[in-house]
């Protein structure tokens, strides 16, 4: 059996690969660094602060702009998207500026430019760093032939948190899974060559833990610790650093009370030092500044020292560093070394953008926005990134249903159901379920329509007797209902995240016909929407699936594909459950799944009845679905699971391998999972913990042996002695659908 690598040892052989590749176009090339010398040894010091503040386009009066740009005071602009407005500016700097270095221009482009793909969340569920990878290299091809050399992209925050609005932004709560795909988004954007007019520098963001805010509320402090900040939340921003990424962007959160901007431990010690990392460090959008309003620093000056001294390279839009850099550099609290350093990472990034040599953006070039081949990978992310939660059998619909009705507010919401952080989507472009349904079943079969609820916060109940109505005359009822884009994203957080409006009392009312109920759900993250699934016949998670969506989830209501997402994060069946996620230690007293809950409490019960275990009285500590689940139109088996030892000696691998079995009557893509336990280390571990994953279609009543190679390497942690190592002792492994169930055998580590 041919044994195609799975995405962990992927990533092994891509960062092998990368490193082989990088080792040609990130490890300072000589040619390169001897023209920065000569540039360097030409620039006065307000030349070399300049290329150290970034303003953003339209903050600024045009003309302030020129002057600006000319005089050598600007080194990168962010939000012009305009390729001839950009040629002008670029014409100011590289023919009337004294040094003619050029400008770097950023975007948010996270999910696609003009096309737009699933929200990354809804690209985690994937579990494809292929399908991660095509969507980059589409939006980087878009964004560069508008002007855009660098995005603000990937994010790579672990969220464990359901109520923030950011997790809408980030891979989901796993650091191999975030990994895994940041590396591809990584290489999507990059290319192999970043000076090419289809590539675009990419940006690893945001440094560090901002997705451990407390409460779930975005901006909010964070306390992740030493061990957890390296097992956990940089796992992703290494494996992304190791992929080549030639930027990173500091965070807006204080850990531990320090902002991640004025962070020098992590920045500058870690990032520079320890990891050998060449690229260039932007701040996020006025984080230097806010440092104030954190209470790091007592003023503006104060601020820009921190940051400078920290390794921020390039001040976001707040312009400390070009008021006050002179007098710190001439007071020498700021050493000249750290502004050469800087200078020199901000015009290697332009090197290697090809910006000196081709500076311009083609105009005359024939526009890629919205090809063909753009609007079928997005299809494709779409597709792959719904999750199938639950299904009575109504899912495929039957070739014989004459009438559907589709409702909700989400079934033709072609704004929302971009999701959030699109500043260049074209909602006119959106191809919504509603219309994509019309098409696909014209001269089949006839599609009622009614919104029931006008929009996912509106709270009128006014509409629904008419949803309610096209319900009872249709052979099944596709609501559509989640979130308008607007209710995830940044500083969207929510305490409750559920349904909103009146969609709730929607579905009740449509299930309450008695008919068939499909919910398609979408959404910027994990909703809390236990009742709804009670209800429903079968649901449909597709997060918010982009510009193609409609025609996606079409094709897997009627059968043309088959559901094959996974869940990148928890469903918490409650908010008050949350934080909750998998890879969580064991705790002393851990959840039994058998504890008493509130209602079967007896009267006068005595104070240890119930047993001391780590669970709520009202909400259990189960989720309403696990980290990794999904179902797909056929069902799986896992059966003879086999190790090709029971010890393997650090250094070594062991072959961990099941038969995996299409038991159903229909073919269909499993994600094979590979999980593990470090039973006792030197401290304590999580309870299991995805070492890998693999995408496997099968026909109906077909097998394969699936193997997994793990490294000893793959079970390494930073333990209590601080080094990364993998520790001897017994582990436990798992092979199987979901993190909460699977094949389950034993080795030891020699
Ligand atoms: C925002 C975000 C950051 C984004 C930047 C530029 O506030 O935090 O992710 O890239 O500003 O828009």
């Amino acid at each position: 059996m041919k044994k195609n690598l799975s995405p962990g040892r992927v990533l092994f052989s891509a960062l092998a690969i990368t490193v082989l590749t990088l080792t040609a176009c990130s490890e300072p090339k000589p040619e390169i660094e001897q023209r920065i010398d000569e540039i360097l040894s030409q620039m006065t010091v307000e030349e070399k602060i300049g290329q150290m503040n970034q303003l953003s386009y339209g903050d600024v009066a045009a003309s302030s702009m020129a002057d600006d740009i000319r005089a050598g005071r600007v080194g990168s602009l962010l939000n012009i998207v305009d390729p001839a407005a950009l040629n002008e500016l670029q014409r100011i700097a590289v023919e009337e500026s004294r040094l003619g270095i050029p400008l770097v221009v950023g975007r948010d482009v996270i999910h696609g430019f003009r096309t737009i793909f699933p929200i990354p969340i809804g690209q985690a569920a994937t579990f494809n760093p292929e399908i991660v990878e095509r969507g980059a290299a589409v939006a980087a091809r878009e964004a560069r032939a508008s002007g855009v050399h660098w995005t603000f992209a990937p994010m790579l925050d672990i969220s464990r948190d359901q109520r923030w609005g950011r997790l809408a932004e980030g891979l989901g709560e796993d650091p191999v899974l975030g990994a895994v795909l940041g590396a591809a988004m990584v290489r999507g954007y990059q290319g192999s060559d970043m000076s090419a007019p289809t590539s675009i520098a990419a940006c690893v963001k945001h440094f560090v833990a901002y997705g451990a805010a407390e409460g779930g509320r975005d901006y909010n402090s964070t306390n992740v610790p030493p061990y957890l900040m390296r097992n956990v939340y940089l796992v992703p921003f290494k494996a992304a650093i190791d992929a080549g990424a030639a930027t990173l962007m500091t965070s807006f959160n204080d850990n531990d009370g320090i902002p991640g901007t004025g962070n020098k431990a992590l920045v500058r010690d870690m990032l520079r030092d320890e990891w050998s990392w060449d690229g260039m460090v932007v701040s996020d959008w006025a984080s230097v500044t806010e440092m104030i309003v954190h209470g790091f620093a007592a003023d503006e000056r104060e601020a820009a020292m921190k940051a400078a001294n920290a390794g921020v390279d390039m001040e976001m839009v707040s312009g400390s560093y070009l008021e006050h850099l002179p007098s710190l550099i001439a007071e020498g609290l700021v050493p000249q070394k750290y502004i050469d350093g800087s200078v020199r990472n901000i015009l290697r990034l332009k090197f290697r953008l090809g910006l000196f040599d081709n500076p311009y953006t083609d105009t005359s070039a024939p526009s890629t926005d919205y090809a063909p081949e753009h609007l079928a990978a997005a299809k494709e992310a779409a597709l792959q990134s719904a999750v199938l939660l639950k299904n009575d059998g109504v899912l495929p619909l039957a070739e014989s249903t004459r009438t559907i009705a589709v409702v909700g507010p989400m079934a033709d919401a072609p704004h929302d159901q971009l999701g959030t952080w699109i500043f260049d989507g074209q909602k006119d472009r959106t191809v919504t379920p509603l219309a994509a349904l019309r098409e696909s079943l014209a001269g089949r079969a006839t599609v009622l329509h009614a919104r029931g609820v006008e929009y996912s916060r509106d709270r009128s109940t006014s509409g629904i007797a008419q949803a309610v109505s096209v319900a009872r005359r249709a052979d099944v009822t596709i609501a559509f209902v989640g979130e308008e884009s607007i209710l995830s994203g940044e500083a969207h957080s929510l305490a409750d995240p559920g349904l909103q409006g009146a969609q709730k009392e929607l579905i009740d009312q449509l299930a309450r016909t008695g008919r068939p109920l499909v919910l398609v759900v979408m959404a910027g993250r994990p909703l809390t929407i236990g009742d709804e699934v009670k209800a429903a016949s079968a649901v449909l998670y597709s997060f918010h699936p982009g510009t193609m969506g409609g025609p996606a989830l079409a094709d897997l209501l009627l059968g043309v594909a088959s559901p094959s997402g996974r869940l990148p994060m928890t469903f918490a069946r409650e908010a008050g459950q949350i934080p909750l996620y998998y890879n969580h230690n064991n705790t002393g007293r851990p959840y039994q799944g058998n504890e008493t809950m509130i209602d079967d409490i007896p009267l006068e019960a005595a104070q240890t009845s119930l047993g001391n275990t780590s669970y709520y009285l009202d909400a259990g500590a189960e989720p309403l679905f696990p980290f990794g689940y999904g179902l797909t139109y056929s069902t799986f088996e896992y059966s003879e699971l086999s190790l090709s030892g029971d010890t393997v000696p650090v250094g070594g691998t062991l072959d961990i391998t099941a038969t995996l079995t299409n038991t159903g009557s229909r073919e269909a893509t499993e994600v094979v999972q590979l999980y593990t336990r470090d039973v006792a280390g030197s401290l304590a571990r999580p309870v299991k913990e995805l070492k890998d994953f693999r995408r496997v279609k099968l026909a109906p009543g077909a097998s394969t042996r699936v193997t997994f190679t793990l490294t000893t390497d793959q079970l390494a942690f930073y333990g209590l002695d601080g080094t990364r190592r993998a520790e001897p002792g017994e582990f436990r492994v798992w092979i199987g659908p979901d993190s909460s169930t699977g094949l389950e055998s034993s080795f030891a580590l020699r």
